[in-house]
């Protein structure tokens, strides 16, 4: 191949337009690259252009823009880790606090799976572990050389922490023996209380940062830009799962343990088998009690079903496994008196009260202000401002006050009056029949509900951009800088125009509002369901926003059904209450949302500047039944009703309770009934059990 022509015999206007293409191409990789961890190029082939540019800048100084990347001060970004993608995603696990949530979760598996809800002589066993309170870490090994590490960031991708991760004792360069291909291998990384204690002594005599507990120091320690740093902090780690493996490490959770071991990683001594229910609750009982003796913070136990075949049937929920709980221990509680209470508006116009406490250490952290809920909650606890009130927390759920200390309460102190009328803009507040929330009626003209939705739309499950936090949002509102959330879009455009440029306004810089326009511009391409969870549509989480996601695959599907379905006879209005997962409620919401003039209008001014990708089905695009309908009826003979389920929509398929015109397939089983004859009058394939399994099992 013919290569570009030597520099030397280029024209200036040749070599300018060439510095210009250049100058554009390596910013769109480095944007490929950097922002949306997907290059299109070789590293070879990125340098090659690298190069190319330094000749011709060498060549023609006269030449060099201000805007080359060669003028930039090392090629990374200079602050923050890069991000890696997890092969698997690291999930979350569900959380149990009564003895009942176990049962229920004992007696859930038994229901999902046929064989155990046949026959309940079958013991289900677990392996039990403590909850590590901690966070998680996701260590790539290939053929047993540690690769690289990342932090768990969003479930499916973190920050690339390999460089300090490799600084743990405890985490081994090279597995013992012999070892998978590829393995990803989760634990978590902790830090012990005596070694939590004599850091903050030492960061206190060195001025340096105090942390609110073991967690938070460990994080911290951790995500530290010099790897130096985080070498002289006292980290350990314990292992405790695997992600994506090229081969099954393990047929059961103790088995597994026992390889991580012989690998040379710590995993937890506690970790124990148990039988069954009983023997796992007796276990967390023991565990209750030793737990202010362990040398580590953990906050309950985690349960995981120990047959590794039956954990893949079990498959994911949402974003937790359906086969591991965390059953959680009671939270830790402190008393404290009550300053005063503050009304809070919501995003959708909801009144939350808030107590602001005397600031008091509750389990390791300081708490200053805790939830009220609403005013009955408030009324029935007759909680009042001068209150001794005991105040709990339990785990990252927000402290709340668990009730009034009657005998210390003051003489002369009132009844708290709820508002009825909002702080913010003064409209008028009302509350729904059957409600307990009193809503502020103000809408579009309470700056208060504009911010919160705002500040819904840019958070971290929702647009993540980064470097604008809730009180940027605030000053950008209150400076009129934006109204809604597609005013951040045109942001940058305005501020090139604008007197009072936002580097040259209070808490920002010049590097400061680069990076800000930078991140903003990164998320114009946005996943379908990270949008409809940023719409803040009332009800929808990200959970339902995915269900919708997979089952109108498009935004534009998504908006044409909701307005459709406005009509509640229409095929559209059944088709999105017929989602599994979704109820009546949600669907009403849905339709009014797009209903509402003024959101179309917000969805309008977004659809201008973003690009929306169509929803991916997150595995097995392979599959026959990708992308494909599906409803099942009768009774199987195999599998229950929720496994069935839940293994087409991890194959892509997506399944819905009703017969349409929309539908693929209907899976018949025994005594099926009137679906057969609708699907049949439909022209609709209608397959029995055996054919079902024999199509996606790919025989
Ligand atoms: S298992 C699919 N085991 O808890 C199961 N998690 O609430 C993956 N954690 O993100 C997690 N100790 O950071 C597991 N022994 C343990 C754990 C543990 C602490 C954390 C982990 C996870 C979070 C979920």
């Amino acid at each position: 191949m013919k290569g570009p022509p030597a520099v030397e015999r280029l024209t200036p206007i040749e070599a300018a337009a060439e510095i210009d293409r250049l100058i554009k191409d390596i910013a769109r990789h480095d944007r490929a690259y950097y922002q949306n961890d997907a290059p299109r190029i070789s590293d070879a082939e990125y340098d090659a252009l690298r190069q190319r540019l330094a000749a011709l800048e060498a060549h023609f100084p006269h030449l060099v823009k201000a805007d080359s990347p060669a003028q930039r001060v090392g090629a990374k970004p200079a602050q923050g880790f890069a991000k890696r993608a997890h092969r698997q995603p690291m999930l979350s696990l569900d959380n149990a606090f009564a003895e009942s949530d176990i049962d229920e979760f004992f007696a859930s598996v038994r229901r999902f799976l046929k064989e155990l809800r046949d026959d309940p002589a079958i013991p289900i066993a677990v392996l039990a572990e403590p909850k590590i309170d901690g966070l998680s870490a996701n260590l790539t090994y290939e053929h047993g050389v540690f690769v690289a590490g990342a932090t768990r960031g969003d479930g499916e991708t973190g920050e690339d922490v390999s460089a300090n991760l490799r600084t743990l004792a405890d985490i081994p360069a090279r597995l013992r023996g012999a070892a998978p291909e590829r393995i990803e291998i989760r634990g978590e990384v902790y830090m012990a209380r005596s070694d939590f204690l004599a850091l903050n002594q030492a960061q206190e005599q060195a001025g340096e940062k105090i942390f609110a507990n073991p967690r938070n120091a460990a994080a911290g320690s951790l995500r530290q830009l010099d790897p130096a740093v985080t070498a002289s902090r006292p980290l350990r780690f314990f292992a405790y799962a695997w992600g994506d493996c090229t081969e099954e490490p393990a047929a059961t959770q103790w088995e597994f343990l026992e390889r991580l071991q012989g690998w040379g990683l710590p995993v937890n001594p506690l970790a124990k088998r148990c039988a069954d229910r009983e023997a796992s609750l007796d276990y967390w009982r023991a565990l209750a009690a030793e737990r202010a003796d362990l040398p580590y913070d953990i906050d309950g136990v985690v349960y995981k079903i120990d047959r590794v075949d039956w954990q893949q049937r079990l498959g994911v929920a949402a974003r937790a496994p359906r086969w591991a709980i965390a059953h959680k221990f009671p939270a830790e509680k402190a008393q404290t008196r009550i300053e005063a209470i503050d009304i809070q508006v919501g995003r959708t116009g909801v009144l939350t009260p808030v107590a602001i406490l005397n600031p008091v250490t509750v389990g390791g952290v300081v708490v200053a202000r805790a939830t009220l809920h609403n005013e009955d909650v408030i009324a029935e606890k007759d909680i009042r401002v001068g209150d001794w009130v005991i105040v709990q927390r339990a785990g990252d759920v927000i402290p709340q006050v668990v009730g009034v200390v009657a005998e210390k309460r003051l003489p002369g102190s009132h009844p708290f009056a709820f508002p009825k009328t909002c702080p913010v803009c003064g409209s008028r507040a009302l509350r729904d029949e059957g409600m307990a929330a009193r809503r502020c009626t103000g809408g579009l003209i309470c700056p208060a509900q504009a911010a919160e939705r705002i500040k819904h739309f840019v958070s971290r499950d929702a647009f993540d951009i980064e470097g604008l936090g809730g009180k940027h949002v605030d000053s950008f509102l209150e400076w009129g800088l934006i109204k809604g959330p597609a005013d951040l879009f045109a942001l940058e455009a305005l501020d090139r125009q604008s007197l009072t440029p936002l580097r040259a306004r209070e808490g920002w810089g010049e590097l400061s509002a680069r990076k800000l326009f930078a991140a903003i511009a990164a998320k114009r391409k946005i996943a379908l369901d990270r949008f409809i969870y940023a719409l803040g549509i009332p009800q929808i989480g990200q959970a339902t926003a995915r269900l919708l996601a997979t089952h109108y695959g498009g935004f534009a599907q998504l908006r044409e059904a909701a307005e459709k379905a406005a009509d509640r006879e229409s095929e559209a209005w059944k088709a999105l209450v017929g989602i599994h997962g979704l109820g009546e409620k949600m669907a009403g919401d849905i339709v009014a949302f797009f209903a509402e003039p003024h959101n179309r209008q917000v969805l309008d001014a977004l659809l201008d500047e973003l690009t929306i990708e169509p929803f991916a089905p997150p595995v097995s695009v392979s599959s026959p039944v990708a992308g494909k309908t599906v409803v099942f009826t009768g009774t199987l003979a195999t599998l229950t009703r929720d496994e069935a389920k839940a293994r087409a929509q991890a194959l892509g398929a997506k399944v819905t309770d009703s017969v349409s015109r929309k539908t693929d397939y209907l899976v018949a089983g025994a005594d099926a009934g009137s679906k057969v004859a609708k699907a049949r009058e439909l022209g609709i394939a209608i397959l029995s059990e055996a054919e079902w399994l024999a199509l996606i099992q790919g025989n």
